[in-house]
């Protein structure tokens, strides 16, 4: 698969079938990612992978506390800036209308709504769990760099036929996660990361969010034609 085929099959995927992924794949492209750039070379990013029993116990602990859906323990940073301004809050909108109208979940339907955003908690049954970290003394240009890190991450798994989905939501469970895990302290959770074989029969990943066109977005200066 060339990059542009990654690119343009990498979706995030909320339904994925329940076939192991072995440890050498799993580390095999948790380590060619780290070929993504990083300002000054720093390599910013922290992983855990789980899988079996570890993901298991992980899951059912937050299973067990559904009285604390959907906000959690509580995020430990803001996932969006509070008042998100335009264009950016309608995309935001819109993409939630997509995916709840692609499972029939109507938006005055609060129950339906939380019963899909729970499904991050079982990382849409995905055989491997990946969650990123970053040290808490850094700042916006290493996040950045730890983007770069995780789409390379998503494009490397679609070079293995795999399917991934970004999930921000895991830092409502971020104290479960730190203790579960043993993270030292001094380590902030990003997001996590579903990752293994999309269920490609259903509807939740039979539609894909619209994206700007490049217009709206670039300027080209200087170019011949
Ligand atoms: C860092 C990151 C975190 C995300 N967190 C979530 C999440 O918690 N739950 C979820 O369902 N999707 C999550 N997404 C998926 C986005 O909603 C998705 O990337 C966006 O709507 C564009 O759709 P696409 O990835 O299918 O192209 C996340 C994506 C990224 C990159």
């Amino acid at each position: 698969m060339d990059v542009a085929e990654a690119v343009a099959t990498r979706f995030s995927c909320r339904a994925f079938l329940p076939t192991p992924i072995p440890l050498d794949i799993v580390r095999d492209i948790l380590e060619r990612a780290a070929r993504a750039p990083s300002g000054g070379n720093v390599q910013p990013w922290r992983v855990s992978a789980l899988t079996g029993d570890p993901l298991e116990k992980l899951k059912a602990s937050i299973r067990a506390r559904p009285e604390l859906l959907p906000r959690g323990e509580g995020a430990e940073y803001d996932i969006y800036p509070p008042n998100l301004k335009e264009p950016y809050e309608e995309r935001r909108r819109d993409v939630g209308a997509k995916l709840y109208q692609a499972i029939g979940v109507k938006r005055e339907d609060r129950p339906g709504r939380y019963r899909q955003y729970a499904r991050n908690f079982a990382f849409f049954d995905a055989p491997v769990g990946l969650f990123i970290f970053i040290d808490r003394s850094m700042g916006p240009p290493q996040w950045s760099d730890l983007g770069g890190y995780i789409q390379t991450v998503m494009l490397l798994a679609r070079d293995r036929g795999l399917h991934t989905c970004g999930q921000e939501a895991w830092t409502h469970w971020h104290k479960t996660v730190y203790s579960l895990l043993d993270i030292p302290p001094h380590f902030i959770l990003f997001c996590g990361i579903a990752l293994g074989y999309a269920d490609e029969s259903v509807p939740i990943n039979k539609w894909r969010a619209p994206r700007a066109s490049v217009d709206s977005f670039a300027t080209f200066a200087g170019f011949a034609r």
